[in-house]
């Protein structure tokens, strides 16, 4: 398994010997924005709406001068420099560093890294079969997660708690009881053959999964709501499953303490993870 290979700023080098500045401000203040990338058999899934959604992050936190095609070869170049076959890329740009004040340096260059790595999907496979167990909890983040910013600490508090309850994610539920999303991933519902999804609003990142997922269910002809799913609801779909570029479509079958629908993966989920893994080996045909 080759080791992590890192690219800062065009500098290709071993992921551990990437130093970066304590005063760096991605690290100071989280003043920074990242993409999270699946590579399959060499090739990059989705690559244009993850660089379209970081050039909207980038646009909507004020970064300016990041060059995205000569990113996007850098990592092409680095992946090529492999060779990695199962993988993922990790993409981050602060706002670069600067003497550590909360408004916007004067001059200060953005920080361009991005790593790739192995990745190990065995665990998270297995699970797509037999399904998975989530938690509900509330979502403390502030009001603008359709930016994919680096500050992930109520993602993180989260997460743990699911852990802590040997679950793999947390659902979110904001103040009034409506669902967001999940730590690192969005969900899906499905009641009486309906697909429910959250709608797209600055309360929750627009998953790139998510929004494949979307134009599938609609090519299909399924029917399908993007509307506010209330908390009570979910422990009374039929199917309920995470996606996410790590989670694939990865179906639910125990919220909390309650079983969904007959405690298996459900039929929709399964087709629609069917159609994933189909979609992924088309492109590495
Ligand atoms: N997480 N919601 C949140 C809060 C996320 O962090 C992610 C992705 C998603 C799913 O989005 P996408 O389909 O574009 O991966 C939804 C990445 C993988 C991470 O932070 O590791």
């Amino acid at each position: 398994m080759p080791a992590p290979l890192a690219n800062l700023h065009g500098t290709m080098m071993a992921l551990e010997d990437v130093k970066i500045s304590a005063q760096d401000r991605g690290f100071l203040f989280g003043d920074a924005v990242y993409e999270v990338m699946r590579i399959y058999r060499g090739k990059v899934w989705l690559e244009a709406e993850h660089m379209e959604r970081l050039r909207r992050s980038l646009a909507e936190i004020r970064i300016h001068g990041v060059d995205l095609d000569r990113l996007t070869r850098r990592m092409h170049e680095t992946i090529a420099a492999g060779p990695f076959g199962e993988a993922m890329v990790y993409l981050h740009v602060s706002r670069g560093t600067a003497p550590r004040k909360h408004a916007f340096p004067k001059q200060a260059t953005p920080l361009e890294l991005l790593w790739v790595q192995d990745y190990d999907d065995a665990a998270t496979a297995r699970h797509r079969h037999i399904g998975t167990k989530v938690i509900t909890h509330p979502d403390i983040r502030w009001g603008r997660c359709d930016i994919k910013s680096t500050n992930l600490l109520a993602n993180v508090l989260a997460n743990q708690a699911a852990a802590e309850a040997e679950a793999v994610e947390a659902l979110l539920y904001l103040p009034d009881e409506t669902m967001s999303e999940a730590s690192h991933s969005s969900f899906f519902t499905v009641k009486g053959g309906v697909v429910q999804t959250t709608a797209l609003r600055a309360n929750i990142l627009p998953g790139i999964t998510r929004n494949f997922l979307v134009d599938l269910i609609r090519k299909i002809g399924m029917p399908l709501e993007e509307r506010p799913i209330s908390r009570a609801e979910l422990f009374h779909c039929d199917e309920v499953f995470l996606c996410g570029t790590t989670s694939e479509v990865l179906p639910v079958v125990r919220i909390d303490d309650c079983t969904v629908g007959d405690g298996k993966p459900g039929p929709i989920s399964l087709r629609l993870l069917a159609a994933h893994v189909q979609a992924v080996e088309e492109l590495s045909r």
